[in-house]
């Protein structure tokens, strides 16, 4: 017998379409966020009449509909009308005015870029913006390293709406003046979702991710109440996938509590964002503090040496600094030990299991 014989009987799958359990898998309906699409529909009502629209800043805590909602609002954009021409990039990945603008070139299908300055290539794809209309949207915008590309696009593009989406209101309040006057920003705030929705939307994405009735109530009410407790639905998606995976390990037809309660326990290994939003050494170094969690940061900067990564102290120092404001690790000043003044760095998710 195969070592992969019990794993290939397809036909037994407790899953019908898993791909529909993905972070960025985008659904046909975001439910529960109607208000808040109709806001943004209304700020981009004017570039209908060839006129400039309203900016906005959109808000709320991770897992909640955000990105969601508005890559559905842009997809609708696209699907209805020739002259708005919808621009999506999240900046935690495109951190700087030469990302963002080669990323225009790529989503505008301009491939001359090679041995051109940003400047250049923004006056390139301004001629192409201006015949239209433009929704931007910059997703993670408190993550770009520099502002100039918004500055260019207030500046140099007639018609637009910006959408701008992060996590922390307050961004706005530290915003350069030069920027700040000419945005003239709205507030949207999304809320977190309350239980009822909560398993609204996870009973959505279940009736297509798996084969009828494989869940049993009580596994399934365990995974909507602790999604509701953590309000973040990406943790909802994972808990569901997760559940089915332990099922199926087990050669069970059914999910049932113990699934859901093991991949709980898994909840501790999960990102707040996606990986995919991480660079890469910042990935490295996440894992590095993930093995060596509670160590002080000259060590595990040799460890993060060791397996090959790259740049000075200071360099990693700044890069930790950013893994703890999001979350994903702490930080704790120790004083007078015999090295003088330290730091300790722990991996986050472990510190933060008794919440759960
Ligand atoms: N109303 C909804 N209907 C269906 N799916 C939803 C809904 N709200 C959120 N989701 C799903 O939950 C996951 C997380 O949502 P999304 O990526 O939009 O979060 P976010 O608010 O942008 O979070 P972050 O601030 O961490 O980027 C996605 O897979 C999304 O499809
Ligand atoms: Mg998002």
């Amino acid at each position: 017998m195969g070592i992969f014989d019990d794993m290939l009987k397809d036909s037994e799958s407790l899953f019908m379409d898993p791909v529909v359990l993905d972070y960025d898998y985008l659904p046909k309906l975001i439910p529960y966020r109607e208000k808040e699409q109709k806001h943004v529909a209304f700020c981009i009502k004017p570039l209908f009449a060839s006129r400039n629209g309203k900016n906005i800043l959109l808000h709320g805590p991770p897992g909640i509909g955000k990105t969601a909602a508005i890559r559905h609002i842009l997809r609708e954009l696209e699907e209805n009308t020739d002259d708005i021409i919808p621009i999506y990039i999240n900046t935690w990945q495109k951190n700087t005015t030469y990302k963002v603008v080669i990323e225009i070139c790529e989503q505008l299908d301009y491939k001359f870029t090679h041995n051109k300055k940003t400047e250049e290539l923004f006056s390139i794809v301004m001629k192409d913006l201006n015949k239209k209309s433009v929704v931007f949207c910059f997703d993670e915008i408190d993550k770009a390293e520099d502002l100039d590309f918004l500055y260019m696009i207030l500046e140099k593009i007639y018609r637009k709406t910006i959408i701008l989406i992060t996590n922390y209101k307050e961004w706005a309040i530290n915003l350069d003046e030069r920027i700040k006057s000419r945005l003239t920003l709205e507030m949207l705030e999304f809320r977190r979702y309350n239980d009822f929705e909560v398993k609204g939307i996870l009973f959505e994405r279940l009736k297509y991710a798996f084969v009828p009735n494989v869940w049993t109530n009580e596994a399934l009410g365990l995974a909507v109440k602790k999604t509701a407790t953590i309000g973040d639905v990406r943790t909802g998606l994972y808990l569901l996938r997760e559940a089915g995976n332990s099922a199926e390990d087990r050669a069970s037809k059914r999910i049932e509590t113990e699934d859901v309660e093991k991949a709980i326990e898994k909840i501790s290994d999960i990102k707040i964002k996606e990986p995919s939003s991480l660079k890469e050494d910042e990935q490295l170094i996440l894992d590095v503090i993930k093995d060596n969690s509670g160590k002080k940061i000259g060590e595990l900067f040799d460890i993060y040496k060791e397996k090959g990564g790259e740049g000075v102290y200071k360099t990693f120092q700044r890069k930790i600094d950013y893994l703890s404001k999001n979350k994903f690790i702490s930080t704790e000043k120790q004083m007078g030990g015999p090295d003088g003044t330290t730091t300790i760095v722990k991996y986050e998710r472990e510190t933060r299991l008794d919440e759960f």
